[in-house]
């Protein structure tokens, strides 16, 4: 048997739609495998009354499939399902580097990032990497089809999760398929500002980074009570404020020392719009970690 911890991730940070990504300290889902002669899936845990057991379903099943792997699985979720903190994603990735290990492939790293994005595919019809990668490699990653790179960086968070749920094919139905050379440009400049800031270890840089007018929008309209929450979250600390990848949780970079506050700040604007939430108080993580 082996067991693996693969953690929670944010996407997009604003301005890095489908392709920045950071792996969060906690929550993360535990992942047990076991060889067997037909993939299993049993889910237990936060949501897992969401989560489908068929392995053609789960995706989870598309990656025991791709890596030719069978095992009887067990996925404990820590992270809810329909979040925007990568639940699928953090199964897949859980699942990829646990069924490596319980068959002795030693693959790549970058190699099971990209089997873990197939089982990405399974839910959001789509196979991008920039939840799966974080949460295989760790710290802050940008996912583009030549391949991924990713840095070690520092940052104090606030991942606030209301108690609503927004189905990633919804919200990639509200994303414009098309935007202005002003729009790119202001965009190509935010997430540049975002990387500095990340190699810098610096949250002011990264808050001003994480600014897009383009694809943000269209999401936090999805999400009640947004725009109040960003404006508590900014006002008690918050350098940048935007939607966890497709939402609705809405991430929050600190000034260290002040997640507490925007923790709470966070919390009290939701209860004002009469939604129930959960805010982490969070770092920047490892990837999945067999133990
Ligand atoms: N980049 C993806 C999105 C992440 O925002 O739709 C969610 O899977």
């Amino acid at each position: 048997m082996v067991t693996v911890r693969a953690p929670a991730t944010s996407a997009n940070l604003g301005s890095g739609f489908d392709v920045f990504g950071l792996a969060l300290a906690r929550p993360a889902d535990v992942v047990h495998v076991e060889k067997a002669d037909e993939t299993t899936i049993t889910v237990e845990g936060i949501g897992s009354q969401y989560v489908p057991e068929d392995p053609r379903k789960n995706t989870v099943g598309a990656v025991a499939e791709a890596l030719d792997a069978p095992a009887s699985i067990t996925i404990d979720k820590g992270v809810r399902p329909s979040s925007g903190l990568g639940s699928s994603a953090a199964s897949a990735a859980g699942a990829a580097v646990a069924l490596d290990a319980l068959y002795g492939r030693e693959t790549d790293p970058e190699e099971l990032v990209r089997i873990a994005a197939k089982g990405e595919a399974v839910v959001s019809g789509e196979a991008h990497a920039d939840n799966v990668a974080p949460a295989i490699l760790g710290g802050f990653t940008i996912a583009t089809p030549e391949g991924i790179t990713s840095m070690e960086t520092s940052l104090s968070l606030v991942a606030c999760l209301p108690d609503i749920v927004v189905s990633t094919r919804d919200a990639r139905a509200v994303v414009p398929s098309e935007l202005s050379l002003d729009d790119l440009v202001g965009t190509v400049g935010a997430a540049a500002t975002l990387t500095a800031g990340v190699a810098r270890n610096d949250p002011e840089l990264v808050g001003r980074g994480m600014a897009d007018g383009v694809v943000t929008p269209t999401r936090a309209a999805l999400i009640d009570g947004y725009d109040a929450v960003h404006a508590a979250a900014t006002a008690a600390g918050a350098t940048g404020v935007t939607v966890s990848g497709a939402g609705p949780a809405v991430l929050a970079v600190c000034q260290d020392g002040t997640t507490e506050a925007v923790a709470s700040a966070m919390i009290d604007a939701f209860a004002e719009q009469g939604v129930d939430s959960h805010a982490y108080q969070t770092i920047v993580g490892q990837g999945a970690e067999v133990f």
